[in-house]
Formats: structure tokens, sequence, C-alpha cells
């Protein structure tokens, strides 16, 4: 019992101090934002979902896609939950997809997934919050993410906020520098300011929270059922505990007759 109580001790212990150590692999500096959907209950907050669609549409998705994401999930309950006729607007405003059908393009309906988009070379962004990991270690271990997630949003936001100004070319492109990209140099320019979109609920569009707003964004696509899965995840838990529970009143009773048993 009291090698338990110890051992469980040293777990805390480590698990507290490694939340120091944890921002960061190597060179990058990620900030741990703080998002609504951390955490074994936490979940998508509909409004930043919606503001962060709107920077997406606005801003990111001239040069990246979305391609595994369907159109229609925007109206899931959980996700930025618009009505259907808003999604079958929304898709026709912004984008035109090919049809084999017609053999033309046409403009997008709730059934079609976001348009894929390969012209500026940037990467498929429906997964990218689950691609990359803004925490590690300490010292390899990945005590860090257990105990903070793999901080994919967390990444991207900071990724956002972490242009330093400085610019290169280098083989003919222009690299800029950045404090969160392994490496320190990317080949995408900064494509937020602050102040890049207006907010239809008012929140603020200083460049943290945009930054903010778009990665919770990317994670409900890269994740649309997470709260499914945590809720799964916990009524699991509690049956196998109260499973448990009833096991060991069943042992004990079970056993009953032989511990009392008077030795002759
Ligand atoms: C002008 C085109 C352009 C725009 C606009 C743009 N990007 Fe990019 N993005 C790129 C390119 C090009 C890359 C590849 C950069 C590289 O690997 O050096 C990239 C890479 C990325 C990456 C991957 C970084 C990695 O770890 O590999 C993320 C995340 C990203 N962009 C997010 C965004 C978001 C969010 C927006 C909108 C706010 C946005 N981008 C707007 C061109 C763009």
């Amino acid at each position: 019992m009291f090698k338990n109580i110890t051992l469980g001790t040293v777990a805390a212990l480590a698990l507290t101090t490694s939340t120091v150590l944890a921002a960061g692999g190597g060179d990058q500096q990620i900030e741990d934002f703080a998002f609504s959907f951390e955490g074994p209950f936490g979940t998508f907050d509909q409004n930043q979902l919606q503001r962060g669609l709107k920077i997406y549409t606005e801003v990111c998705a001239s040069c990246h896609g979305l391609k595994y994401v369907p159109l229609r999930t925007l109206a899931d309950e959980g996700g930025p939950h618009y009505s259907d006729a808003q999604v079958r607007a929304y898709a026709a405003e912004n984008f035109e997809v090919f049809d084999a059908e017609l053999d033309d393009y046409r403009p997008a309906k709730p059934t079609d997934h976001f348009p894929e988009n390969n012209d500026a070379g940037a990467p498929d962004l429906s997964l990218m919050a689950k691609a990359r990991a803004g925490f590690h270690g300490p010292y390899g271990t990945g005590i860090s993410q257990f105990v903070n997630g793999m901080g994919g949003p967390e990444y991207i936001a900071s990724l956002l906020t972490g242009y330093t100004g400085e610019e290169k070319e280098e083989a003919g492109v222009t690299l800029y520098e950045n404090t969160a990209f392994p490496g320190g140099w990317i080949s995408m320019a900064p494509p937020l300011y602050g102040e890049d979109v207006e907010f239809d609920d008012g929140h603020s569009n200083e460049l943290h929270h945009e930054a903010q707003d778009i990665a919770a964004f990317l994670m409900w696509t890269a994740e649309p059922k997470m709260m499914d899965r945590k809720y799964t995840g916990f009524v699991g838990v509690f049956l196998l505990g109260l499973l448990g529970f009833l096991l060991y009143l069943t042992n004990k009773k079970l056993w009953a007759p032989v511990k009392h048993r008077k030795t002759v």
C-alpha cells in the first residue's frame, strides 16, 4: 500500500514538472494556447469555429485546400452548426467544383467536399492539426504530449504568430523566418497580420485571436468527432469501473465462507 502511494506521488510529480519543461522541441517555440476543446470534457466552441471558417475562406483558401472535409458537415451539431440553408448558400457563393457529368465547373453544393488547391504548392489543411505535434519531450519521453495533448492546434497558432519579419532568398525562393517552424524558415509569407477579417459576432480580430480561431477550426476539420470520442471514452471507463466494483463485491462474497471458516 505504502509502495503504491509513493509510486503515485512520484508519477504525479513527474507529470507536473513536465508541463514546465514541455513546450517546444529543439529550436521550435510553441505557445500553449488555451483551447475550449482541451481536457476530457472539452468541447468545440461553435462561435470560434464559425470565425475560423471565415478566416479560412477569406485568407487561407486562396492557397490551401480542405479536400477531405465535406461541406455538409458545416451543419453538424458540435461543429460550426450552420443551418442547411446557410451551408447551401456558403458553398455556392465561395467554391466552384468540377462536375464530370456536366464536363464543366459549377457552384459547389453541400454534398461536395471543400475543393483541393495545389496552385501555390501549399499542403492540404484538412488533417494538418493531427499531422503536426507542438509538444515534445521532455528528453524524448513524450510525457508532455500525454499531459498537454499533441499540440497540433497550438503548433498552427504559434506558426501564424511566429513570424519575426526577417526574410531571405534561397535558390529563388523567398523564405520567412518563423520561430515555430522546424528549421526556422518557411516559404509561406505571413498570411495573417491582425484585422484581416471582420467577425459577425464582433469578436476581436487581433492577430493572436485570429490565429487561435483558425487553429481551432482546423482541429475541428481534422477531428470532427472529437466530442463523441471523449464521451464514448468516458462511458467506457465508467462502465468498466462499475464492473470492477461489482467483481470486487462478488469476489468478497464468494470467498467469505472460506475466510470465516473456523480452523479445527
Ligand atoms: C499565399 C499562399 C498561402 C496562404 C494565403 C496561406 N498559406 Fe499556408 N502555406 C503556404 C505554403 C506555400 C506552405 C508550405 C510552406 C513550406 O513548407 O515551406 C504553407 C504551409 C502551411 C502550413 C504547414 C506548415 C508545416 O508545418 O508544414 C500550415 C499549418 C499553414 N500553411 C497554415 C495556413 C493558414 C492557417 C493560412 C490562413 C490563415 C495559410 N496557411 C495561408 C502558402 C499559403
